[in-house]
């Protein structure tokens, strides 16, 4: 399997990104081709603000690292490290179909609220069709929100064969088990854009506020409550295995708990469980060179397969003088 699969540094990750799909990317470490890349010429149609920008991709590199991305059995590097990646943007522009990204979902979304898109948030799912086909990528690991995106690469790889003979390899979607659909401090999904996430590191003290601050109902202490119906029981199951978890869930019913043990419980929990990768972030922001010679290593390695998908890409359609 040829892995690929990107993350936007679009601000802290959260609890959200780890169990709906960082864990699994590192899961899915190890294969013949295992990149990851953090995507932030993607990044650059929200993030407007260069400084937060170097910050927030300094922060997705550590925390990947942290939890567990391994430079010897994944390849980690910054998106606009490759630039063949936007040349191939170009490539595949000319032969995509205005009416396939009107439909996508992010610029339908904007539309249908009457916001302005720019070309950038138009033209995205070009990139992101680049920066998979780009490495002759089998397999890309994404949230249900992105699949689309995986067919519109997929039609674009069709029409440039189609156009061009075959250049190009089809990808698989390879949908991340989103069924835990992390809920938020408000029980509301985890986002963002909800301003309701659990950053995956926080200091202690922010933490244990964040965990404090999940809603739960009005039902007093002293009364049986539903496990099944409180997003605090629903994140400590994230954590936690099959034995805790009936421990918990029977002093929920018990009545005589209140909520806020449970939020303890749950503190206890996720320290315990990010502890590790805790002490491995701080020791890596100690040493921001080897962060940095981590995604240079990564980036030259991505760059010589990029090199040869886009000669072969530029002798199909004619550019090169002569077709290789
Ligand atoms: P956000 O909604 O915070 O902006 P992103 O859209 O950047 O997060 O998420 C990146 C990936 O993290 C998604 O494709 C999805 O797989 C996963 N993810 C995000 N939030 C959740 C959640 N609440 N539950 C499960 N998975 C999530
Ligand atoms: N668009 C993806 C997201 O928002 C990130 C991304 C960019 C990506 N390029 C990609 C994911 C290529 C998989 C493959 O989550």
């Amino acid at each position: 399997m040829k892995i690929l699969s990107g993350i936007q540094p679009t601000g802290r990750f959260h609890w959200g990104n780890y169990f709906g799909a960082i864990r699994q990317y590192i899961s899915l470490q190890g294969h013949e081709q295992s990149f990851y890349f953090i995507a932030d010429l993607h990044a650059l149609t929200t993030v407007r603000e260069p400084d937060v920008l170097r910050q927030n991709v300094k922060d997705a590199a550590l925390d990947l690292l942290a939890l567990g991305l391994d430079p010897k059995r994944a390849t980690l590097f910054r998106q606009s490290d490759v630039p063949e990646t936007t040349e191939l943007t170009w490539l595949l522009m000319t032969i995509t179909q205005m009416h396939l990204l009107e439909k996508c979902h992010a610029f339908k979304d904007k539309k249908a609220k009457g916001i302005a898109a720019d070309a950038g948030l138009f033209t995205y799912p070009v990139l992101m069709a680049a920066d998979i086909l780009i490495y002759d990528s089998t397999t890309v690991p994404v949230g249900a929100d992105q699949v689309q995106h995986v067919e519109v690469t997929r039609d674009l790889a069709q029409r440039f064969n189609a156009t061009y003979g075959e250049c190009l390899h089809l990808p698989e979607a390879y949908v991340l088990d989103e069924s835990a659909k992390v809920p938020g401090t408000d029980g509301e999904k985890m986002s963002k854009s909800y301003g309701n996430t659990i950053p995956i590191f926080e200091t202690p003290k922010k933490l244990r506020k964040t965990i404090m601050s999940i809603k739960t109902d009005s039902t007093p202490m002293e009364s049986p409550k539903n496990p099944e119906a409180c997003s605090v029981y629903e994140l400590y199951k994230l954590f936690a295995g099959p034995e805790e978890q009936a421990i918990l869930a029977e002093r929920y019913r018990g009545g005589g708990m209140g909520y806020g043990e449970a939020k303890e419980s749950l503190y206890q929990a996720a320290m315990s469980h990010f502890g590790a990768a805790f002490e491995r972030r701080t020791q890596l922001e100690s040493s921001p060179d080897v962060v940095e010679d981590i995604l240079r290593e990564g980036a030259h390695r991505a760059r010589a397969k990029a090199r040869e998908v886009v000669e072969r890409v530029r002798s199909a359609c004619g550019l090169l003088a002569k077709p290789v």
